[in-house]
């Protein structure tokens, strides 16, 4: 992507300005970012995915009796008329299952990968919205079709709504509003205060939704995978293990007092494990590309030619200076077997003059992905 170029997509902005003047800083309304849009999925094709196995979908209804909230999947039946006022439904991750959702999510790749998750598409009958809350995260709010009205705020009373299925705000203090249009589009940086509410009539609107990782979980993620990792390292270690030694401890009166240096032992011992060349970031590239637990691929086939290939749409793809990380695995890789596979990575896609040069291990290794359904021969 060309970072220092204007686009209406950005109201005019770069990239690059966008990044240092609005990400994570302050929202930007951009109108016509996405001239003559025409949603990516019809109604009745989005309805039909909430009603998959596999496909996160919550459907949110507010009436007399307050705000409810059902978890998918829905049958077509179990869904109020778009005739209905007041209704909802979010589809989360409608870019793994439609080419177009995924082509729209392609066009934010300005952003890491790592920090990109899903395009969750919301469908909602006239006046229906999910309420005044903030989120964690970023957020992208492209309007698809019908019209809006986005109210936004700074909102210093983060207090939630009691007994309520949804994470509502007690005293939504709007600053903004903004009705939006067809191809009009909304960014907000984390815990910015918005309600968005369908007026005159049904709408649909894209979010592109960003992760960002919280530290405690992250770290016991990676932790867990350091220790997996080094299980048959540990094994193999424990033949001609180093045990701890003590030919200086004095006799104790208090025997149940833990000896201090077992525990610099013990303390050595994991420090050891971390200082591991790469561990960490072995383990963050596989967390970050582990793919979602309803995520499965069909098996694929080892192309004949190599002409060209692509990732799958649900393949997610990072690498750093030593590693390629792909659907929750890690290789390592350097010269010019690397550098096909960091295009691969960026591009999404190799041509048949990129296959061309791969090296013999560069070919068996597409290969392998070929055949999980990773990577399709075009
Ligand atoms: C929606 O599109 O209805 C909800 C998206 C959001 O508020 O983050
Ligand atoms: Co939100």
């Amino acid at each position: 992507m060309e970072i220092h170029q204007p686009l209406s997509l950005l109201g005019g902005l770069s990239a690059s300005l966008f990044m240092r003047r609005h990400w994570q800083k302050k929202p930007l309304l951009v109108r016509q970012a996405m001239p003559a849009m025409a949603p990516p999925i019809e109604r009745a094709a989005l309805f039909a995915l909430a009603g998959q196995e596999g496909v996160e979908s919550r459907l949110i209804r507010h009436g007399k009796s307050g705000w409810t909230l059902r978890h998918g999947p829905f049958a077509r039946r179990a869904l109020p008329s778009p005739g209905q006022p007041g209704w909802t439904l979010l589809v989360q991750g409608v870019d793994l299952h439609h080419q177009r959702a995924y082509e729209l999510l392609q066009q934010f790749r300005f952003v890491p990968d790592a920090r990109l998750d899903d395009l969750m598409i919301s469908y909602a009958s006239d006046e229906g919205g999910v309420g005044p809350h903030f989120d964690s995260y970023d957020v992208f709010l492209l309007q698809v079709q019908g019209r809006r009205r986005w109210s936004i705020g700074r909102q210093r009373d983060l207090r939630l709504q009691p007994d309520v299925p949804l994470k509502i705000l007690a005293q939504f203090e709007p600053e903004q509003s903004f009705v939006l249009e067809p191809g009009d589009m909304l960014y907000l940086p984390p815990r910015y205060a918005h309600d968005g509410v369908a007026v005159g009539g049904d709408c649909m609107t894209c979010s592109i939704g960003l992760r960002s990782p919280a530290a405690a979980p992250l770290g016991a993620d990676l932790l867990a995978r350091i220790a997996e990792a080094q299980a048959d390292a540990l094994e193999e270690a424990t033949r001609a293990a180093v045990h701890y030694r003590d030919p200086a401890q004095p006799a104790l009166d208090a025997p149940a007092a833990m000896p201090p240096a077992l525990q610099a032992f013990a303390r050595d011992a994991v420090m050891a494990a971390l200082r591991e060349a790469d561990a960490i970031d072995r383990a963050l590239g596989e967390s970050m590309t582990e793919p979602k637990a309803s995520v499965w691929f069909e098996q694929g086939e080892l192309p004949s030619e190599w002409n060209a290939v692509a990732l799958d749409r649900r393949t997610r793809m990072l690498y750093d200076a030593r590693h390629l990380y792909i659907n929750g695995e890690s290789f390592r890789a350097s010269g010019r077997d690397a550098k096909l596979m960091r295009r691969l990575a960026d591009e999404r896609a190799l041509g048949a003059r990129d296959l061309k040069g791969a090296s013999d291990d560069a070919l068996a290794l597409l290969g392998d992905w070929c055949e999980a359904g990773w990577l399709h021969a075009e």
